[in-house]
């Protein structure tokens, strides 16, 4: 379901009721469509039918365990950035030949593990990391696969805080250095390789970034295999974008990206990766709260809820903008900051929006936060972890029941056992 502002709509979500859900678990929570995730992985599939396709879901959009099931369940694989996220895609039963590593970052350790698991692929992003990958490899006696991330100095179009693929950011390195790569690549005994990688940034809402991104790793592919490199993948990476506000955010058709991709890739005879995070998740999650009062300050009103950025970090991260439903029919308008109970002016999820008169106590939902949402909380504030709960035709499961403040603070103790170094 994409939210809607008709508030007889948006009160049942995956055929239950949310004031009747608020009653039995304490806002503010996360809940999750299990139908919406499923429709757009068969949406996405459909699209690329025939080709050979290998969906990788980039964990860090939502990285809950039952989340990862039922991606696991629907023979989605995963796109890696730790080990912690490694670690939760097997316990969630992703087989490790379905992961994909990717991430500027990686440490010796981290590598060693991905290779003991057996993951299919590293997406390596810099010189150093490859030398470290043959090391590693070497010792273990083992081969690791890779693929190189190309920066393809392409503006994405997107907030700067999420765009990934231009030459100032961090990610990737430039085709010329990555033909050098490839140059090199007999020297290594214990790597092989053999892919290609792009991922430019994250709510791309315009086929145009793509295409030039596209066109690029396509055109480096041809010249590496005219050279008589074996090219066996490439992985397009995430980005596609999605609508948080209805009728402003106009996102791409998956057809015409598919379309996009089809005619890009023609002659390619390998395996292509996709890594959506954003698309499969953000739309199927909604997060409940509580008004706690409405406070009329000189200037403006507040309605103070009690979610707050340690749950929801995107607009004060991003000024990103999440559509706001009460869940009751009082009569009326009035215009609102949003803000959470978080000891930051940035604790804020809108400004002067226009809603229906609240009062403490209501329930509110904040839509299409299914993505980069639960992922990103923290306990600012010592405000415990948000809860999460699946629903899946008219039925729900907790995902993750609220810390308990013992578990908050499990690990902290107070200086009692000095050491010397
Ligand atoms: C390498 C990589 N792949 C995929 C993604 C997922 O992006 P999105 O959620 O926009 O699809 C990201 C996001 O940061 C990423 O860094």
């Amino acid at each position: 379901m994409t939210v809607t502002a008709d508030v007889a709509d948006a009160r049942t979500f995956e055929g239950v009721d949310l004031d009747v859900l608020a009653t039995k678990i304490q806002t503010p929570f996360y809940a999750y469509s299990a139908n919406a995730i499923r429709g757009r992985i068969s949406g996405l599939r459909s699209a690329f039918h025939g080709l050979d396709l290998r969906i990788c879901y980039a964990v860090k959009a939502n990285s809950n365990i039952a989340i990862l099931q039922l991606m696991a369940q629907q023979g989605v694989g995963a796109d890696i950035v730790s080990l912690g996220e490694m670690q939760r895609s097997l316990k969630a039963g992703i087989p490790a030949a379905c992961i994909v590593f990717s991430g500027v970052g990686k440490t010796g350790e981290e590598i060693g593990a991905a290779l003991d698991a057996g993951v299919w692929r590293f997406n390596v992003e810099s010189t150093d990391e490859l030398a470290l990958l043959q090391r590693i490899a070497s010792a273990r006696g083992v081969t690791a696969r890779a693929a190189v991330r190309i920066n393809p100095d392409v503006d994405a179009q997107t907030h700067a805080k999420i765009s990934t693929g231009k030459a100032e950011n961090k990610f990737g390195v430039s085709i010329d250095e990555a033909r050098g790569w490839f140059a090199a690549a007999a020297s290594m005994s214990h790597v092989r390789l053999d892919g290609l990688h792009a991922h430019i940034g994250s709510q791309i809402l315009s086929l145009d970034p793509f295409r030039e991104a596209l066109r690029r790793v396509d055109d480096f592919r041809r010249q590496l295999e005219e050279a008589g490199h074996c090219i066996a993948s490439v992985d397009i990476g995430g980005g596609l974008g999605v609508a948080y506000r209805r009728g402003v955010d106009r996102p791409i058709p998956i057809e015409d990206y598919a379309a996009l991709v089809r005619e890009t890739f023609a002659d390619f005879g390998g395996t292509l990766v996709l890594e959506p995070g954003r698309y499969l998740v953000a739309e199927a999650g909604v997060l409940l709260t509580r008004a706690i009062r409405v406070k009329h300050g000189t200037d403006r009103s507040f309605l103070v809820v009690d979610a707050a950025m340690n749950d929801l970090l995107r607009p004060s991260l991003y000024d990103a903008w999440h559509e706001i439903v009460p869940l009751h029919d009082r009569s009326g308008t009035a215009r609102y900051d949003v803000v959470g109970p978080v000891c930051e002016t940035g604790d804020t999820f809108a400004r002067d929006r226009a809603l229906p008169t609240c009062e403490a106590g209501d329930l509110l939902l904040i839509g299409a936060a299914g993505a980069y949402g639960a992922s990103m909380a923290s306990t600012y504030n010592s405000r415990p972890l948000i809860a999460e709960v699946l629903l899946d035709d008219g039925r729900y499961a907790i995902i993750r029941r609220r810390q308990t403040f013992e578990e908050m603070i499990a690990g902290e103790q107070l200086a009692q056992a000095w050491h010397e170094t």
